[in-house]
């Protein structure tokens, strides 16, 4: 139910955040890209059309629920044969180290604990090759907190509700994992403010 209201209410919401995401990780033809905590595959869907026919696309989330939202999203498109989806967490992925040109985790990083944080950015920096790129994207660390912001975590606190997620400083975290932060966004979701950041893999490029 929750992955269906979700679907429904968010994805007009989340518009704006997406297309930064894309605008950053801008994905070649050919390219593989892995999108953790894909969520119902929206995402994945717009990757899938910009990597193209020899491209794929890696949809990882640890909610079953999700991942069913995803299949059907997925299978009423043309990209299923490009999206591979799979049951998985963002701090430890199942896949070898560099197996992809590009990842991004969008609104995903805000809902785990502060070093859980630094682990799944560097699980992405395993996981994409030297040179590759990662576009993460989460609630900002605003200060001073703007009456939106603050009314929100007014809201969390009171109802314990960490699925909402707190406020990130993306370029701190992303340079603890040893990620080279380049190009950051600023977008607006339900009012609150979201940071879209563009991280470079260290190393020689191989592509
Ligand atoms: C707010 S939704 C964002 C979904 C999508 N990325 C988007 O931009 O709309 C957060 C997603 O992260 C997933 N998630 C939470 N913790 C995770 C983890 N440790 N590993 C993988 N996925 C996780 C949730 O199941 C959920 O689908």
């Amino acid at each position: 139910m929750a992955h269906r209201l979700y679907d429904m209410f968010m994805f007009e919401a989340t518009q704006e955040t997406w297309e930064a995401v894309l605008a950053l990780l801008h994905p070649a033809p050919g390219d593989q890209v892995l999108d953790a905590g894909a969520g119902t595959g929206r995402l994945a869907i717009a990757l899938a059309d910009l990597v193209g026919d020899d491209g794929r696309v890696a949809g990882i989330d640890v909610s079953p629920a999700m991942l069913r939202q995803a299949d059907r999203q997925i299978a009423r498109t043309q990209y299923r044969s490009r999206i591979e989806l799979r049951q998985g967490d963002v701090r430890a992925l199942p896949y070898a180290d560099q197996s992809f040109d590009a990842a991004t985790a969008s609104l995903i990083l805000e809902l785990l604990c502060p070093d859980e944080t630094i682990a799944a950015l560097k699980e992405l920096g395993r996981v994409v090759r030297p040179g590759g790129r990662i576009v993460v994207a989460a609630l900002a660390e605003e200060l001073p907190y703007g009456r939106t912001l603050s009314f929100y975590l007014v809201l969390r606190a009171i109802f314990r509700l960490a699925a909402l997620g707190r406020p990130l400083s993306l370029r701190r975290l992303a340079k603890d994992a040893g990620l080279v932060g380049k190009i950051s966004m600023r977008r607006s979701l339900l009012r609150l403010p979201v940071d879209i950041l563009l991280c470079e893999v260290p190393g020689i490029a191989a592509k």
